[in-house]
């Protein structure tokens, strides 16, 4: 859907009033309507209105460790490559090529140029098309006018976002504050020490709720995770288009309730309340980011269809605790803790997609200890009653 498919087409009025139930703090609000996890035509519009305008998170840059290092995405239907070009600066480009648009790059890797192995055209780590076999004969062939168009890239606090936007909103006003809020943690300096990729069948915005409340967790983590965690603060009031609630707990959210004497040093300078539980933050639409004692795991979510949503699982530490004794044997345990309540999750959200997709599944109400997950649905009403 282009963007004047956007501004000529209306939202169902019965979709915008569904939506406009959603538009108020958790205690008052209804759940997104179910079409926004199954409709393809809400789809099509959430691709337009959510993912091509904006900033879309990309996960955390030094992900991206040498020039030529590059990964591709696909969201808001367009296939991106996001790659750290010859000075080290990272980029993010169309990766579909200028000849007859093939996709360009796939997966991840390092490459010295971009090469479409359709034809061999060929890019630079800058986006310029700097090889085209055979094409002498083209009449007023300039190689200059067929470069890879690129999007805005923005850097803050060690997370990469792009915007798919000609003109992007600022993103430091997108962020609000942000910074200041996580101000705690040493973020940009945090290194990351793994991140998987895996597919869910369920829809993204699913995908990222269930990391954002804590109704779940002696029902779907009973003997995981939830003896770790008290219940949560009231959430924090932010300017900017994220989520943040800050929980104390038992030991630390890292590790599973049996392997709390096996933590890692805590985050240094982390002193006070931060040292004593784990902020879980949405930033809108696609990171999930929960900042713990020692450590800071995420998850980058991105829809695939309405049915299906690829994500990537991030966990970093501080340079100081991987330099540390025994990090390699102690990192383990808390890997297992981030797979084992990721893999209690999963089936559940798939058997919640099972249900939404029901011609008679309507919305329901949240708990107060949900209300990020309110919070997110009331910004996405917000968006996609903009084009109404
Ligand atoms: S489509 Fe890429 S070189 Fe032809
Ligand atoms: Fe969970």
């Amino acid at each position: 859907m282009s963007d004047l498919d956007i501004r000529s087409s209306r939202i169902p009025q019965d979709l915008a009033d569904d939506l406009a139930l959603c538009r108020a703090p958790a205690g008052e609000a209804s759940t997104l309507p179910p079409a926004c996890y199954t409709d393809p035509e809400v789809h099509a519009l959430e691709e337009a209105v959510i993912f091509r305008r904006g900033w879309v998170g990309v996960g955390r840059s030094d992900t991206w460790q040498a020039n030529g290092d590059f990964r591709t995405f696909e969201f808001g239907g367009v296939p991106i490559v996001v790659v750290r070009d010859g000075d080290g600066r990272l980029r993010a480009f169309a990766n579909s090529c200028s000849h007859r648009s093939a996709r360009i790059m796939e997966g991840e890797g390092t490459c010295a140029r971009m090469r479409c192995r359709f034809h061999f055209w060929t890019y630079g780590l800058d986006g310029r098309l700097v090889g085209a076999p055979s094409m002498q004969r083209t009449s007023r062939f300039d190689a200059g006018d067929h470069g890879l168009p690129e999007f805005t890239l923005e850097e803050r606090h060690g997370f990469v976002l792009v915007s798919l936007e000609d003109e992007p909103p600022a993103i430091d006003g997108w962020l609000g504050d942000f910074g200041d809020l996580h101000a705690d943690w040493p973020l940009s300096d945090l290194v990351t020490t793994r991140r998987r990729e895996f597919t869910v069948g369920c829809n993204w915005k699913a995908f990222a709720e269930v990391f954002n409340e804590y109704y779940h967790l002696p029902y779907v983590h009973p003997d995981s995770i939830d003896g770790t965690y008290d219940d949560p603060d009231d959430p924090d009031q932010v300017d900017g288009a994220f989520a943040t609630q800050f929980g104390t707990t038992v030991g630390t959210g890292g590790l599973l309730d049996d392997t709390q004497d096996r933590a890692l040093p805590a985050v240094p300078g982390l002193t006070g309340r931060p040292t004593t539980g784990v902020r879980y933050t949405w930033l809108y639409p696609n990171l999930i980011v929960a900042l713990g004692q020692e450590a800071l795991w995420m998850y980058e979510v991105y829809p695939d269809g309405p049915d299906r949503c690829r994500c990537a699982q991030v966990v970093c530490f501080p340079k100081a605790t991987i330099d540390g004794p025994d990090f390699d044997d102690r990192v383990g345990d808390y890997y297992e803790r981030f797979d084992l309540a990721l893999a209690e999750d999963i089936p559940m959200l798939v058997q919640q997609h099972a249900g939404l997709r029901s011609p008679f599944a309507r919305q329901g109400r949240y708990s107060y200890l949900e209300p990020s997950v309110a919070a997110f649905a009331d910004w996405y009403a917000g968006r996609l009653l903009s084009v109404s």
